[in-house]
């Protein structure tokens, strides 16, 4: 049958012609002349009654056969049943096996551990499918909000030959008979593309060798990240806002039913807004303070402290202005008081933490080189990036997004784990 002949589930209403759908047995129930069976497709699911008095005899002898998961074709009248998904139900003229397959071996409640054996087969599953819907508009818009503003998209390298984020997150791997590592980050690459672009993006995946396993953290994400000549640190910070806002306007907006069927509130990512609110590190600092916890100044607020931060100011904000000693090398240092660097976190609501980290870059060769040496890096490895500063330096910003951790968010998910379809964790690189 020709292609546009086939219709998806969510869009079968009641009416006089016969329609045709395929997808999977999403559920059966059988009696004796008559058998239900939910048809699963990319759309959602619809209901099929088929009845022996209806059906020849080899489409009802095929719908005895079958089973949960199997491929199938349908053609039936949809008629109105306001028992049924969407109040429609498509009475079954035929039906067709196309993949009977084993017994599959899905149900549920089953073990976490026999889920991530198979997350290949539960990836199928109604909830997977919604995270899945979320996050491709995740990457959707903010294609869609770089290109309206200007941005051009590039393809910058995952394999490196220098650490960007830290060496107790580096991946090494074999490269020829030299040491590479797998990309923490393409930012230092951007940054040499701001002098031909100006203003870039690339959306590639970005590892870390983590090596606690906790609700918001995975191994490899992908990462969404920025850069721009000519933006000082506030600019940067009114770019991340934007795009973030932009996001959560797109997702609420397109993504209706897959945020209800997840049970997400959206109440509070509808107030959603930009600018958001900003503090800086200290005010942070005694925010925490106020309510319970002992900080000295310089502290790291960790992950506790964040997730309280988060929860306490309700709604998307930045922590600006972080003790140098907690930031890599290539942030900025403010020139009066270099115990503070320009860099800052964007943290949503509602317990979540951080989504963004981004800022100015350091643009003073001296202390860049200084700072590099601080980290204990050789300098030679960056020397690429050193030139940078040597050749029509400006001022620039840029930042990362995490694509799930946002996604994680908007959807309201109880781990990072959830909103990729292969996470990859310290203990499973498998399937
Ligand atoms: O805060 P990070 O490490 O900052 C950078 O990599 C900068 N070089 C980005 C830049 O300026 N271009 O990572 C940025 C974001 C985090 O805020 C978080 O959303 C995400 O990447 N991220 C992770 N997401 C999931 N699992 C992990 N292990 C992550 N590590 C970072
Ligand atoms: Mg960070």
């Amino acid at each position: 049958m020709p292609e546009e002949s086939y219709i998806h589930a969510s869009k079968v209403i009641p009416s006089e012609k016969i329609v045709h759908l395929r997808g999977w047995i999403y559920r059966i129930r059988k009696m004796k002349d008559k058998i239900f069976v939910v048809l699963r497709d990319a759309s959602g699911i619809v209901q099929c009654i088929g009845s022996e008095d209806q059906l020849k005899p080899e489409a009802w002898n095929a719908l005895n056969e079958a089973t949960i998961e199997n491929a199938i074709h349908v053609e039936g009248n949809p008629v109105e049943d306001n028992r049924a998904v969407n109040n429609v139900e498509i009475r079954l003229t035929d039906f067709k096996l196309i993949h009977k397959g084993e017994i599959f071996p899905v149900a549920k409640d089953q073990s976490k551990e026999f889920i991530l054996n198979n997350t290949h087969l539960f990836l199928r599953s109604y909830k997977s499918t919604n995270v899945w819907k979320v996050k491709a508009n995740v990457l959707r818009a903010a294609r869609e909000w770089f290109f309206e503003n200007d941005f051009y998209e590039t393809t910058p390298p995952i394999l490196t030959g220098a650490a960007c984020e830290g060496g107790s997150t580096l991946f090494s791997i074999k490269y020829f008979g030299e040491t590479a590592y797998l990309s923490q980050s393409i930012q230092l690459y951007l940054e040499a593309l701001i002098y031909s672009l100006e203003k870039v993006y690339a959306i590639t995946p970005s590892f870390r060798a983590e090596k606690m396993r906790t609700k918001r953290h995975i191994n490899e994400f992908w990462h969404i990240e920025g850069e721009e000549a000519w933006i000082d640190f506030e600019g940067n910070m009114k770019i991340q806002e934007e795009l973030v806002a932009y996001i959560v306007q797109y997702v609420l907006e397109h993504n209706k039913t897959e945020l209800k069927e997840l049970g997400r509130d959206v109440s509070t990512l509808e107030t959603i807004k930009a600018p958001f609110k900003k503090i800086n590190y200290k005010e942070a600092v005694d925010t925490l303070n106020e309510n319970g916890f002992n900080l000295k100044w310089d502290e790291d607020i960790k992950t506790e402290e964040e997730r309280a931060l988060s929860n306490i100011i309700g709604e998307p904000f930045f922590v600006r202005d972080y003790p140098s000693s907690h930031k890599p090398f290539y942030v900025k240092l403010h020139e009066d008081d270099p115990k503070w660097c320009f860099s800052a976190d964007l943290m949503a609501p509602e317990g979540f933490g951080e989504i963004i980290t981004g800022g100015q870059r350091e643009d003073v060769l001296d202390t860049l080189i200084r700072r590099i040496q601080e980290e204990g890096w050789k300098v030679e490895d960056y020397s690429w990036y050193i030139d940078l500063r040597k050749y029509g330096s400006v001022p620039h910003s840029g930042f990362g997004l995490g694509a799930e951790r946002l996604t994680w968010w908007l959807c309201g998910l109880d781990a990072i784990q959830e909103t990729l379809p292969f996470p990859r964790t310290r203990n499973r690189i498998y399937p």
